[in-house]
């Protein structure tokens, strides 16, 4: 079962298995390295034995090695080769690392690898065998004690010979490829000595019993199976030999069953144990209480439900419970107070973020908690205030309270003491932060979340000293002050910078450019001053609702611009050439600002040397309510993907040109309203099939409304607007939230009201020609436009009789015919 996750949580908790990960593996290989007697390639005495070096050589031969990995290979002593260790006592091969990183070995594997009589140890992993089987001779290497395949890119299913190895300690097959598979696993209980197998990423999928294979196994230590595609995992193993199991590793599978019983909850032995993402229900399991060896445990992403019991207070070595994303409920302070108490505090990791926590953070202390390095407990239902204790734990590294109901004063003394502070994660409750203007910080942040904390009025003097941040959110702090100038300095590293929705006044700076940031968000303050020059590495950026004037900067400078949202601003003079250098750019919002002049053609762009086979991305695109005038904007020939276009409440005069119709292909909505168009409309534009939103109103429009508008299927047919939807929010990403949060609005005139259409503007279906010069017969095709909701075509010339079918217009919600000369009955 897989919960949206939130970016952050999912990266976090990945690292951290990755870390682990890596701190196994490197056990795992330095226990095995120590049991044979392999040495150094470069110590003296041995020198290799001739039958060998040819088995090497016929090995080489098979292989395909485009990075000249083995260019050592040559000369008469193999065992300086790179990758060959020999025994120092008897000078035999004992080792081949042939381990691929990045750069890799490819083709055949020759079975002359048989002549390595002594062969202990072999590592092919990450290499690209694509294509290739893994040859079943490898399961005549009897001396093998360590075999790893992972990442190499071998396909089909896994060779049962491998089963003959029945000196193996160490077995990884771990994500091997896509398309490697084993649909019968018995071989593996005659590998007798095995202490890790990792099978992960292999497909299961049609295995039903495979835990009875593995249970032959009495010496497994490590066992991974993870994204196997496995259904079934027993409640119990009647006799089980698993009894040596440290790490089991059964995550992303599709269990889908009750969290009690099941095999594993009887594995005391166990000091690893991951279980996510499984869809197991039901209450958090007890079973956990007897694990007494238990080191970490991740429960994430399943559905578990009520407190965690009462007997993991004896779990003394446990240093890190993780359960994003689960529905534990109960009190918090309840929860704590269930966390092993004991002589020596372990533990270091509390991930406890999206589940049903209720209550207050206790006001004592909580003696298990104090060496905690990380503390998640996001998007809860916690309460009250953030107790001043929490300043006691000095090992700290992430503070996420975000998403809460908590409220009070954070001061000094919850912070000053947290030296190794890195993250610090407040946003969506209703703290206040109130810290001395002179207080300097002990810690130095790589993200701040304060979202809707109340940091304001002033502006926070102690991001000052903070000047390795990645991530700043400040959105939403009742900051009512100046920006301060050492900001820009301190934000320069800044990835992710977010202040909208403050009132902070003062200036963007010239060196705006020099900044780092990925993506701005000042939107809803009281900036003034022009756009400078903006950093190179931006992508999103949205200054709307803000005091800005000026021009628009001549040169932009970010090239990969993607979303420019500007709108509510009094930006002045034309739009620049500049703009079309902007590829990416696929939204652009410059509407309610003073723009003027005709928009400028791309051809005769000077910063661009080969303007014929120019295209752009835009996608939405939003010009409405300023000066602009001239004729329909020929640069819209070149934005062959656009579904969203708003010229409305401008000058644009002149007929609407007939290439609409095939150069705009992708065009949804069209929103050419209040301006000084004239002519007919075009047969052209009806071949606009998605068009669903069409509004002309307030032109000069004549002619009358051809009968091939019922080619428009965006208003004959309801549609799916999943696919639009994307064009119409900006969908970034970042901490989680949507960083320069943007949802396209329309008014819309119906019944007689403006109407204001925030994101559900996707199921607005529009006809609008009214305050023209139409004229003629309303033709009865309007009446098969059957995904109307608004049809207005009033203050228009159009006589003769209503169409007979007009009725058949069944979600029409407002529907407006007067000022016509219509005559006849109402059908
Ligand atoms: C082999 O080399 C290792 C490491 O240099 C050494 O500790 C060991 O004693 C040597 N064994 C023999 C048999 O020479
Ligand atoms: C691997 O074997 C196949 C089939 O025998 C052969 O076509 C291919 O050339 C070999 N690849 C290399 C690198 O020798
Ligand atoms: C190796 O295993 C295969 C299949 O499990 C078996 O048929 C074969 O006899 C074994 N070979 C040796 C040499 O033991
Ligand atoms: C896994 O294997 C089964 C049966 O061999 C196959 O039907 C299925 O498509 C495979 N799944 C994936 C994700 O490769
Ligand atoms: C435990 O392992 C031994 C050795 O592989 C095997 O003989 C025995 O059948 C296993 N017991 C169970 C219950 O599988
Ligand atoms: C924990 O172990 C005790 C003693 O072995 C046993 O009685 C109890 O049933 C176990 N609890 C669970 C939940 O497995
Ligand atoms: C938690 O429970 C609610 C209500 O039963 C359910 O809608 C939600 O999906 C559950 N969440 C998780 C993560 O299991
Ligand atoms: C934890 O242990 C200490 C010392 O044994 C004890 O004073 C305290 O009450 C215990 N706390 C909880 C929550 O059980
Ligand atoms: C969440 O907690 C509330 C209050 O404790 C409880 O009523 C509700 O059943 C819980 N929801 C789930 C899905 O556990
Ligand atoms: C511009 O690009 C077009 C199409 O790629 C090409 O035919 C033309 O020769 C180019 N013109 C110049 C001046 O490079
Ligand atoms: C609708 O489009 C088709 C195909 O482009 C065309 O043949 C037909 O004449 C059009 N219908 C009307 C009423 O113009
Ligand atoms: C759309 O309307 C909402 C609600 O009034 C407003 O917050 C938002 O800024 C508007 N978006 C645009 C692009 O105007």
């Amino acid at each position: 079962m897989f919960m949206a996750k939130s970016p952050m949580d999912t990266l976090h908790f990945s690292c951290i298995q990755i870390a682990i990960a890596l701190l196994l593996f490197t056990q795992a290989k330095s226990t095995t390295e120590g049991s044979t007697s392999a040495l150094h390639p470069n110590d003296a005495i041995p020198s290799c034995v001739a039958g060998e070096k040819s088995a090497l050589l016929a090995f080489r031969a098979g292989l395909s090695d485009p990075a000249n990995l083995l260019s050592s290979w040559k000369g008469d002593d193999c065992c300086r080769w790179k990758g060959v260790y020999c025994s120092n006592r008897t000078g035999h091969v004992v080792r081949l690392d042939l381990q691929g990183n990045g750069q890799a070995l490819a083709g055949n594997i020759s079975s002359s690898l048989l002549g390595l009589h002594h062969l202990r140890y072999l590592d092919l992993s990450h290499n690209r065998f694509d294509k290739v089987h893994i040859p079943e001779f490898i399961g005549s290497i009897n001396n093998l004690r360590y075999l790893d395949l992972s990442g190499s890119l071998f396909v089909g299913s896994i060779p049962p010979q491998l089963g003959n190895l029945s000196n193996l300690r160490y077995l990884n097959l771990g994500y091997i490829s896509d398309n490697t598979y084993s649909t019968d696993i018995t071989w593996l209980s005659r590998l007798t000595s095995l202490e890790h197998l990792d099978m992960s990423g292999l497909n299961l999928s049609t295995l039903v019993h495979w835990l009875p294979s593995v249970n032959m196994l009495p010496t497994l230590k490590v066992l991974r199976v993870t994204n196997c595609l496995l259904k079934n995992s027993p409640d119990s193993l009647l006799l089980s030999n698993l009894t040596s199991l440290e790490t089991l590793d059964l995550s992303e599978n599709h269990l889908h069953k009750h969290s009690r019983p099941n095999w594993f909850w009887d594995l005391t032995s166990l000091k690893y144990l991951y279980i996510s993402g499984n869809g197991f229900y039901g209450p958090f399991p007890d079973g956990i209480g007897n694990m007494t060896s238990i080191v970490e445990i991740d429960l994430s992403d399943n559905n578990l439900v009520g407190m965690i019991p009462s007997n993991m207070k004896n779990l003394c070595k446990l240093e890190s419970l993780v359960s994003f994303r689960n529905n534990i409920s109960g009190s918090i302070a309840e929860l704590f107070h269930r966390l092993p108490n004991c002589s020596q505090n372990k533990l270091q990791d509390l991930f406890l973020s999206d589940n049903n926590l209720t209550g207050s953070l206790p006001t004592a202390p909580v003696e298990s908690l104090s060496n905690l390095n990380q503390l998640y407990l996001s998007d809860n239902k916690l309460t009250g205030h953030v107790p001043v204790w929490i300043g006691e734990l000095k090992q700290l590294t992430t503070l996420d309270l975000s998403s809460n109901n908590l409220d009070g004063v954070i001061h000094e003394g919850h912070l000053s003491r947290l030296d190794m502070l890195q993250e610090l994660r407040l946003s969506d409750n209703s703290i206040a932060i109130t810290v001395s203007p002179t207080w300097v910080p002990p810690f130095s942040l790589g993200i701040i979340e304060l979202r809707s904390c109340q940091l304001g009025p002033k502006f926070p003097m102690w991001l000052r000293w903070q000047t390795h941040v990645m991530s700043l959110d400040i959105s939403n702090t009742s900051i009512n002050d100046i920006i301060p100038d050492w900001f820009w300095t301190a934000a320069s590293s800044v990835m992710s910078l977010n202040i909208r929705n403050n009132q902070i006044t003062g200036f963007l700076p010239s060196t705006m450019e020099f900044m780092r940031a990925k993506e701005m968000d000042f939107s809803s303050n009281q900036l003034g001053g022009p756009i400078p020059k903006l950093p190179i590495t931006l992508t999103k950026l949205d200054l709307s609702r803000n005091n800005l004037v000026g021009p628009l900067p001549l040169d932009f400078g970010a090239p990969g611009l993607e979303t420019l949202v500007l709108y509510n601003n009094m930006i002045s003079g034309a739009i620049p050439s500049s703009l079309c250098r902007l590829r990416s750019l696929w939204l652009l919002d410059l509407s309610s600002n003073n723009l003027n002049g005709s928009i400028t053609d791309c051809l005769v762009n000077k910063y661009s040397t080969n303007m014929t086979d120019l295209t752009l991305s835009i996608v939405n695109l939003s010009l409405r309510n300023n000066n602009l005038s001239g004729e329909f904007p020929s640069l819209l020939q070149k934005c062959p993907q656009l579904i969203f276009l708003d010229l409305g409440h401008n000058q644009f005069s002149g007929a609407l040109p007939a290439w609409i119709g095939e150069k705009l292909s992708s065009l949804s909505f069209l929103r050419l309203r209040s301006n000084m168009f004239c002519g007919h409309i075009p047969d052209e534009l009806t071949e606009l099939v998605n068009l669903q939103y069409m509004d002309l109103g307030y032109n000069n429009i004549s002619g009358s409304i051809p009968r091939s508008i019922i080619n428009c299927t965006g208003m004959t047919q309801t549609r799916d607007n999943d696919d639009l939807r994307d064009a119409f929010t900006s969908g970034v990403y970042s901490a989680g939230n949507e960083l320069v949060d943007y949802t396209e609005n329309l008014t819309v005139l119906t019944k007689g009201q403006e109407r204001l259409y925030t994101g559900e503007i996707i199921y607005m279906v529009n006809l609008d020609l009214s305050c023209n010069s139409l004229m003629g017969e309303i033709p009865e095709e309007i009446s098969a436009l059957v995904a109307l909701k608004s049809l207005n075509l009033s203050w228009n010339n159009f006589n003769g009789k209503l169409p007979e079918n007009i009725g058949a217009l069944m979600q029409v919600e407002s529907l407006d015919l007067s000022h016509n000369d219509l005559s006849g009955e109402i059908p």
